[in-house]
């Protein structure tokens, strides 16, 4: 985790938030190439679970919501943990935290536990009382839940169909840490998938193999990932079944993402709570009811940790160590970087034109700095799969040289080829070089 909190912030990852004032306690900020790596997990996960499928749908609802979604969900009242509260320092702490009943800060006397909410409290317009206050959105599920007659109402979608939305959450965690893992600022990618009551079971089922092999189809190793349904005891008030997509993070096994079997919970909570109607008209049935919910609920700031941990290797190459992330093509922050071999005129000229055509496309980097070795090295800590070098002879035979990242495997391309071999490689077609050494074989 050390090796990865350092080279995010050396290369422009992740950053602390407010950095020059010290930071602020478990907030990130996104750099240069963070905000391009989340961009791409948020796109992956877009492109599989609403634009791929024609029961799915997207919305993006507001992060502060009426005040009595909160109470109908149930956060007002169980979205807390017990806390105590040293007397003499007034620091807070969670009851399994504890050693000897002392404050693990000063060994001060502690108070009995108390409930402690985690959502964050502030209030809307100019009068701060009790009418005003407002919740940040502990999660983005309840702006799917209000919002199900008008999602019926407008696509007249039959069941089963899904919600999902991407979207900022707070939670005013105690216990933060392991660098963006939990965090109180972060961001969710949730779907919430609306079911007739008796199929709530094979969807359940379903949509944790559909969610497990997401990963797995975009890089992760299988050996680092694995389920692990919930206990009784342990599912959250809304809950009838849960499991986790767990993955082996440097601390050890955490929780990737969640899926519920949340019943008709939510929707009934607010039809009591609104006198709105929740209900779903089947019309080859003919009789009305409340959909069950499955909820495959992930964290966009968790993937992105997971990703460049399994990303992340280190190898020796000649006497060097060679650092490289080894990222799905679809997720790399940059996708080709191109390098003229000299600061010559006509190959920046040459190089340049290949930037402006090619980042018409993709998030192309530029680099004329450096020797060469060096700026592999720099696109290969960064995950960049593709190099793309212009030498002299480029000039005369007007073909280029690709470099790619895993293999460090070099081939010679013409130039007006570049782009269809780049689609193809990023879509992940075979890079093959033939034994005649200058040639390529791809299926265009
Ligand atoms: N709507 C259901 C729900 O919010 P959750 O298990 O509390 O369920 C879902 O959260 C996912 O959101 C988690 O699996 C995790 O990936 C992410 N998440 C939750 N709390 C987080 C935090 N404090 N920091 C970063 N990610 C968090």
């Amino acid at each position: 985790m050390e090796k990865l909190v350092s080279l995010s912030r050396r290369r422009g990852f992740i950053f602390p938030s407010s950095e020059i004032y010290g930071g602020l306690s478990s907030c990130w900020d996104y750099g240069p190439l963070g905000v391009e790596l989340k961009r791409n997990v948020k796109q992956a996960w877009w492109q599989a679970v609403v634009q791929k499928r024609d029961d799915m749908m997207g919305l993006d609802t507001s992060i502060l919501m009426h005040p009595q979604v909160w109470a109908a969900s149930g956060h007002l009242e169980g979205f807390s943990d017990p806390l105590v509260e040293c007397k003499g320092c007034h620091l807070r702490w969670r009851v399994d935290e504890l050693g000897d009943g002392n404050c693990p800060s000063c060994g001060g006397a502690l108070t009995e536990p108390r409930q402690f909410n985690l959502m964050f409290k502030t209030s809307m317009g100019p009068v701060e009382d009790e009418a005003s206050v407002v919740y940040l959105r502990p999660e983005t599920a309840q702006g799917i839940f209000v919002n199900f007659q008008n999602i019926v109402n407008t696509t007249r979608k039959k069941l089963p169909f899904g919600v999902a939305q991407i979207g900022k959450a707070f939670r005013n965690e105690i216990t933060t840490g392991n660098f963006i893992f939990r965090s109180r600022e972060f961001e969710q990618m949730e779907i919430e998938y609306f079911v007739k009551p008796g199929a709530d079971k094979e969807w359940f089922d379903y949509w944790l193999k559909e969610r497990f092999s997401w990963y797995v189809n975009l890089g992760i190793k299988k050996e680092n990932l694995r389920l692990r349904e919930h206990g009784k005891e342990e599912l959250a008030h809304y809950a009838r079944a849960c499991s986790d997509i767990d993955y082996l993070f440097p601390m050890g096994w955490s929780e990737l993402e969640g899926i519920a079997n949340r019943g008709n919970f939510d929707l009934a909570q607010h039809a009591k709570s609104s006198n709105e109607s929740m209900t779903y008209f089947d019309e080859e049935e003919k009789e009305h009811f409340i959909p069950y919910i499955i909820e495959p609920s992930a964290g966009v700031d968790r993937s992105v940790l997971a990703f460049l941990v399994d990303a992340y290797d280190e190898e020796l190459d000649k006497d060097a160590i060679r650092v490289v992330l080894r990222l799905h093509p679809a997720l790399a922050p940059i996708k080709a970087a191109i390098l003229p071999l000299s600061k010559r005129e006509p190959l920046i000229k040459m190089a340049k034109e290949l930037y402006s055509d090619l980042s018409q496309y993709w998030m192309i980097s530029y680099d004329d700095t450096q020797s060469i070795g060096r700026r592999y090295r720099r696109q290969d800590e960064v995950g960049t799969p593709f190099c793309i070098t212009v030498d002299f002879e480029s000039l005369e035979d007007k073909q280029i040289t690709i470099r790619e990242r895993n293999s460090m495997k070099q081939i010679r391309v013409p130039i007006d080829k570049l782009s269809s071999v780049l689609v193809a490689k990023l879509n992940g077609e075979p890079f093959e070089v033939l034994p005649n050494g200058g040639s390529y074989r791809l299926g265009f």
